[in-house]
């Protein structure tokens, strides 16, 4: 089903003009890195506060409260030429070991996010300056620099092509004990077997 949605999309007229655009893919892919650097830049100065590592004297609300809107802007930006990128080649970046754990991590990153704000920064107010901030917040802290720390290498490896199916195939019957356990882990977490029948 996912497959032949993805062949479809992948041949529709705009994704080949995109994948095979001379400036605009480029373009897309560095407003893609310039909003990452700009809002996981900001998000982790966060995560040192809310750990306690840094910035101790500055109130968490002063942090949290003017940035958080341009942290939004950033991530809105990198999440729209994400999806772009991904359409110009859907079913090569789907079967990308790389892609697929960067995107559970993207939700992780997403729920701690809304744990952090629906129940830790509610009531910022009595931990304001506290040095080190409560536990809790500490933890939000540390499972969000740890998760985009994660997205980021995660996103950088999509482009190397070492585990993309085609060339796994080769190495089906890949090397024994652990690296073979691992390579079977990343034929099997890939979804190769079912790009492969195709
Ligand atoms: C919102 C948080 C996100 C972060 C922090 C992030 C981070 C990154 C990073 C660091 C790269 C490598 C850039 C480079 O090589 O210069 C990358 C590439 C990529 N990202 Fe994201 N990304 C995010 C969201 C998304 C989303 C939502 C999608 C699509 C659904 C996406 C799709 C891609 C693709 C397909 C590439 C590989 C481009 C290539 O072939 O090199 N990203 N991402």
């Amino acid at each position: 089903m996912i497959e032949s949605f993805l062949t479809w999309l992948g041949n529709t007229d705009w994704s080949i003009r995109l994948l095979e655009s001379f400036w605009v893919w480029p373009l897309v892919e560095s407003t893609h890195t310039l909003s990452i650097a700009f809002f996981v830049g900001l998000a982790m100065m966060m995560d040192l506060r809310l750990m306690g590592l840094t910035f101790g004297k500055i109130r968490v609300s002063d942090f949290t409260g003017p940035s958080l809107q341009l942290v939004r802007i950033g991530f809105a930006i990198t999440t729209i030429t994400g999806i772009v990128i991904f359409y110009s080649n859907p079913l090569r970046y789907w079967h990308n070991i790389f892609f697929r754990f960067k995107l559970l991590l993207l939700v992780l990153a997403g729920l701690n996010i809304w744990f952090f704000h629906g129940r830790i920064h509610k009531k910022v107010a009595e931990w304001d300056l506290d040095t080190p901030p409560p536990s809790a917040a500490r933890w939000a802290g540390a499972v969000s620099f740890a998760s985009w720390s994660f997205i980021v290498i995660a996103g950088r490896l999509i482009a190397y092509n070492w585990f993309d199916c085609d060339i796994m195939q080769f190495h089906e019957h890949g090397p024994e004990g652990l690296l073979g356990a691992f390579h079977a882990f990343v034929y099997e977490g890939a979804g190769c077997p079912t790009f492969l029948a195709e």
